[in-house]
This record gives C-alpha cells, structure tokens and sequence, in this order.
C-alpha cells in the first residue's frame, strides 16, 4: 500500500492501492443516479415507518399515523357488496316464477349467485356443471327423479330427499333380494325384464325368453313405482326404466345389484342453510344448465297422482302411460 494517488492510465480512475501481479484493482465510484435512488429508498422507508402499520412489538405492531388497515377495507368492501346485493337477493326471493322469465337482470343476477352457492355445496356430489356421477344424478340432462320444473328444482333443494326433512320427498323402493322378497331367480328375471324394456336392451342383449318370465313379477312388484309400462313415476321419485340413462350405473350386474339392494340415495336439505333468496337462485342455476322443464301453469300433480298402489296404472300404452287423465 502506498499513500500516493494512483491512476489508472487508460480510464483515469483512481486505485485502491492493491496490486496483484501487475494488475490493481480500480475504485471505480458508484454512479450518480445510484447513490441517489439509495439515499431516497432510505428516506422513502423512514416515512413508510411512520406512517403505515411496519415494525412488529411485544403484543401488536406500530400503527402508523394513517392508521390503514387491509383486513378492515376487505371486510368493509364485503358488507357494501352484501348490502348492494341484498335488495336483488329478495327481489329474487319474492319474484314469481312468470317474473323471472321476463327479467333479464334478475336471471343473469340467478345465475352467476346460484352458481357460486352450487360450487361451494353441491358440486362435491353432483359434479361441476351438475355432470353427476353414480349414485348422484346428473343435473344437466332432461332426464328428472323428481321433476326439472323451476318449481320442483326448487322444492328438491328445499325439503331434500329422504333427509329428514319433515315435508322431505320420501319414497322406499325395497330391497328385493336382501330382504328376500324374491327368489335370486326371479331377480335375475326381473333384472332382463328390465333391461329388455329399456333403451339398453341392444346393449346388453337382452334374453327376450328370461324377460318374458320376469314380466308378471315386474307388474306385481314394480309397476307400482316404476309405473306399467316402465316410464317412472316422478311423484315417488321412480326412474324411468325406458331409457338408458341409470343413476347406479348401467351394465346387467349393476341393474341388478340395485334390485337386489334398493339404494335410496339422500340429498340433504337445504332450507335450513340458505335464504329464499339463495335457494331460488340455486334453482335457477340448475333449471339452465341444460334439462330444464317449463314451469306447467296447471297444477302437475294430477298426471301422475297414483293414489292406490297397484291398479291405477292399467295396461298402459306406449311410453305416455302415466298420464292418466
Ligand atoms: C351429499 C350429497 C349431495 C349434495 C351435497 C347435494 N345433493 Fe342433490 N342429490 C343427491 C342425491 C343422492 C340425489 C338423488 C336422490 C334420489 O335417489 O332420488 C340428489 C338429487 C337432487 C335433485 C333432484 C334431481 C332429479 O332428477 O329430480 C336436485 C335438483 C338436486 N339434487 C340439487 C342439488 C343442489 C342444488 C345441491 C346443493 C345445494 C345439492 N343437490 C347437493 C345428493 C346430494
Ligand atoms: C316404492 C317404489 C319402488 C318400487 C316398488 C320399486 N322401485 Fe325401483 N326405484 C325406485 C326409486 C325411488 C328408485 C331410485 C332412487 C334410489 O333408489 O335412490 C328406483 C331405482 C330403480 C332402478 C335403478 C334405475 C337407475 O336409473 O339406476 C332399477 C333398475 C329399479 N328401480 C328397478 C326396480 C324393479 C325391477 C322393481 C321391482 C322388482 C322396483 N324397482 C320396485 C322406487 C321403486
């Protein structure tokens, strides 16, 4: 180390004395605009100190002189859009079904709330979309347990099913073979009958001479629910067994498995948890996603009231065998 200036012949710079080898080593200065953006983020964080929330203490934190608080805007920010939202909520609540179909604001207003409810509460067991998966119908296609009218959407969700609910929709097909009420042989016969009556009949090869031996004991055990000629009977939440859409899957074992053990699937109810609002916005979602129904200006219940098991249904005709007049 020497105390003389040294410097460097190409650039001028000053060094810092250090040599190694013949080469030293430069004390190149900081540039300018540098030093300055330093010195400002240093008087820049002084003035954040002490005016927002920053260093943390024994119990709590310095408040600073603004006294901003994030978790306060939030929950500010979330009350106004409750309260903004709040009169839709109950227009909604209290619109009947003739005014919603000829309010567009209140639809779009449906759909994006009974959307977020949907996702949040039933997405879990019926799907996203509502594409259902064994055991949980599917919600988006036109084919209805209990009845894809927004009325009835709405009263599904309400009272639930088989949940308790003292006005639940309720019905109890049994457990044939488990409670050995047929023979394993008639279930098997039963079990073509049934597929050979339903749009999977080609699927499945259905053996038209076993069907034919399960024809009578479908009538006596079945036609009750399922209606005589197999088109359901929404009124006990029977599927149609025409199709070839089945809530507990749709190969020859699985038909018959539900046979053998009747199901009963739950679905909670859901009046206790939401606001008519909610509900009615819930219903709406569901109503659009694909299957809706119209809403019958006639009261419904009528076509298929089968008020005594077993003689009501006839010998029905073709697939609108349930109307009864
Ligand atoms: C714990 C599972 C579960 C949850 C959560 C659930 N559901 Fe269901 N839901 C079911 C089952 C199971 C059925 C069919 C019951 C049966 O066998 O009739 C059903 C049936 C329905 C039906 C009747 C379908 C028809 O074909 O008639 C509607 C509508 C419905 N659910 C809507 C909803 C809505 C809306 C929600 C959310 C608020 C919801 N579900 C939450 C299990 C659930
Ligand atoms: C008390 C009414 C009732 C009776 C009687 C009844 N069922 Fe059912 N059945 C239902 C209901 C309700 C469902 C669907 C709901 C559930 O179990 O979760 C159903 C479902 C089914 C399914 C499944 C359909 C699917 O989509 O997966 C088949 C198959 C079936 N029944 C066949 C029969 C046969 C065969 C008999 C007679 C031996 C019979 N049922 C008697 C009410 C009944």
């Amino acid at each position: 180390m020497s105390d003389k200036i040294d410097r460097d012949d190409v650039s001028g710079t000053e060094t810092t004395g250090h040599e190694w080898d013949g080469i030293k080593e430069l004390d190149t200065p900081l540039p300018r605009w540098w030093l300055y953006i330093f010195y400002a983020s240093i008087v820049a964080a002084v003035i954040y100190w002490v005016l927002m929330p920053a260093w943390p203490l024994a119990n709590g934190y310095t408040r600073g002189l603004l006294n901003w608080s994030d978790r306060r805007i939030v929950a500010a920010e979330v009350h106004a859009l409750e309260a903004s939202r709040a009169p839709m909520f109950n227009r909604l609540a209290q619109a009947s079904t003739a005014d919603l179909a000829r309010d567009p604001e209140l639809q779009e207003f449906a759909r994006a709330a009974g959307e977020s409810a949907f996702g949040d509460n039933c997405q879990t067991c019926h799907g996203a979309g509502g594409a259902g998966s064994t055991g949980y119908p599917v919600l988006a296609d036109d084919v209805w347990l209990w009845g894809g009218s927004l009325d009835e959407i709405e009263h599904t969700i309400r009272v639930g099913i088989r949940s308790g609910h003292p006005d639940a929709r309720i019905s109890q097909m049994p457990a044939f073979g488990r409670d050995h009420m047929l023979t394993v042989d008639q279930i098997g016969n039963v079990t073509e009958y049934v597929i050979s009556m339903s749009a999977a009949r080609e699927r499945l090869q259905a053996d038209a001479r076993v069907a034919a031996l399960g024809a009578q004991i479908y009538q006596e055990q079945c036609a009750v629910c399922h209606g005589a000629t197999g088109a359901g009977d929404r009124v006990v939440g029977a599927p149609s067994l025409l199709d070839d859409v089945w809530l507990y899957g749709g190969s020859r074992e699985e038909i018959r498995r539900q046979i053998d053990l009747g199901r009963n699937g739950v679905m909670p109810t859901w009046e206790r948890r939401f606001d008519d609002g909610t509900i009615r916005a819930l219903a709406y979602y569901v109503h659009q996603m694909g299957g809706g129904e119209p809403d019958v200006v006639a009261p419904a219940p009528a076509q298929t009231a089968a008020p005594a098991p077993g003689i009501d249904q006839g010998q029905g005709s073709g697939a609108g065998a349930d109307a009864t007049p």
